[in-house]
C-alpha cells in the first residue's frame, strides 16, 4: 500500500505466547498522547470475526496454507480500516503482533511455508512496521503464563512446549535478519524494567508523557 504524505510511527510488538508483549504494548501506549493501540489477528470489525475462526476450536482445524490466507485476509482488513487511516492522520500506531507473527507461526513451524508467507505479504500487505519490539522469553515460563489465562483462545498455546521453542528461535532469527527494524528485548525481567527500556528506544522518535 502506498504511504504518501506525513505518517505517524508504526510500532509492532512480537513474541511467543505469554511473552508479556500485550502488557508491554499497553504500558507504552499509556505513555504516548496521540496513539492507536490495536492487535492482530483483529483490530477491525471484519478481522475480529476472522480472529474467532482462527483462535478457537481444534488445533488441526485449518491447514497451514488456509491459516496463512485467513491471517493475511484479517491483516488486509485491519490495515485498510484501522492502521492506515490512523498513520495518515499522523497518529502513532502500536500493534500487538503483525506480519512477523505469520512469518514465524505459519512460515517456519509447519512445513517450510516462509516463501508463501512472504509472497502473499508482498502482494496483499506491502507494509512493515517502522519499529518492531521482539520480547524474548523463556518458553516454559511463558507457556505456563499463557495457559493460566484460560482465555478460550488457546489454539496455538495448546500445541505445546516444543512448538513454543521453535517459535522462539524463529523470532530470534527474524530479529537477527532485520536489525534496522527489530529490537530484541529480554522479557525475563520485571515488567517495569522492560517498559523503561522500550520507552527509551521510542523516546528517540516520538515525545513521551
Ligand atoms: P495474541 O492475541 O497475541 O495472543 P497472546 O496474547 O496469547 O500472545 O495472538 C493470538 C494467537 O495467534 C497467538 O497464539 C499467535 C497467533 N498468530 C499466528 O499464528 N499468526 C499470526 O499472523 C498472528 C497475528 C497471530
Amino acid at each position: 500500500m502506498a504511504r504518501g504524505g506525513p505518517s505517524g510511527l508504526f510500532i509492532s510488538f512480537e513474541g511467543i505466547d505469554g511473552s508479556g508483549k500485550s502488557t508491554q504494548s499497553r504500558l507504552l501506549a499509556e505513555r504516548l498522547s496521540d496513539v492507536l493501540h490495536t492487535r492482530e489477528p483483529g483490530g477491525s470489525a471484519g478481522a475480529e470475526e476472522i480472529r474467532t475462526l482462527l483462535l478457537t476450536g481444534d488445533p488441526d482445524r485449518w491447514s497451514a496454507e488456509t491459516e496463512i490466507l485467513l491471517f493475511t485476509a484479517a491483516r488486509r482488513d485491519h490495515l485498510e480500516k484501522t492502521i492506515q487511516p490512523a498513520l495518515q492522520a499522523g497518529r502513532t500506531v502500536i500493534c500487538d503482533r503483525f506480519a512477523d507473527s505469520t512469518r514465524v507461526y505459519q512460515g517456519a513451524t509447519r512445513g517450510d511455508l516462509r516463501a508463501t508467507v512472504d509472497t502473499l505479504h508482498d502482494v496483499m500487505i506491502g507494509r512493515e512496521p517502522d519499529v518492531t519490539f521482539i520480547i524474548d522469553m523463556d518458553p516454559e515460563t511463558a507457556l505456563a503464563r499463557g495457559l493460566a489465562r484460560q482465555s478460550g483462545e488457546d489454539r496455538f498455546e495448546d500445541m505445546g512446549l516444543a512448538f513454543q521453542e521453535t517459535l522462539r528461535h524463529g523470532f530470534l532469527a527474524l530479529a537477527k535478519a532485520n536489525p534496522d527494524r527489530c529490537i530484541l528485548i529480554d522479557g525475563n525481567r520485571e515488567p517495569a524494567a522492560i517498559a523503561a527500556e522500550i520507552a527509551a528506544h521510542v523516546a528517540d522518535r516520538v515525545a513521551l508523557a
